[in-house]
């Protein structure tokens, strides 16, 4: 099997992997980095969104092959602490209620306020529309949302 370099959360590794291995299962498999989550496999329900290169990104369908020496984040890597305003407005709101779908939630929203630091209730129901939550938490979200972009 080819070895790949990746750089992911500002550490840089190689993975003995087939070329077409979803970053999905690099991350959880190889890396451990089980924050990211498997829901559907054909980027239909945003669980396992990560950040290439600071774009959200559905990881499942994305194979290693693609990335190049693009920069992945995952939700371990938004921030050492859990201090980003987004991590801090879930805890405030009690946002999560199964958790499954929250770090795809949390690293979409956290593209949507990098490139649009004020966004409004279209942008942000607009931005979000393609992560699914199957506990329906969708109001707390948009909330939590609101109040890390203040
Ligand atoms: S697991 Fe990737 S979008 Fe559903
Ligand atoms: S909190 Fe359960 S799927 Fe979203």
């Amino acid at each position: 099997m080819p070895v790949f370099s990746i750089h992911v959360n500002n550490q840089k590794h190689s993975v003995d992997v087939d070329a077409d291995t979803p970053i999905l299962w690099v991350l959880r498999d190889n890396l451990n980095l089980v924050g990211t989550k498997y829901g559907c496999g054909i980027a239909q329900c945003g669980a396992c969104t990560v950040h290439v290169d600071g774009n959200a990104m559905r990881s499942c369908t994305l194979p290693i092959s693609s990335l190049g020496d693009k920069k992945i984040t995952t939700i371990e890597g938004l921030s050492s602490d859990l201090t980003h305003p987004l991590q801090k407005a879930w805890k405030e709101y009690d946002v999560p209620q199964c958790g499954y779908c929250q770090a795809g939630q949390i690293m979409s929203a956290a593209a949507l306020l990098k490139s649009n630091p004020s966004p409004s209730d279209e942008e942000i129901e607009a931005n979000m529309y393609g992560n699914l939550c199957r506990c329906g938490t969708y109001n707390r979200i948009k909330k939590a949302i609101k109040s890390a972009a203040e």
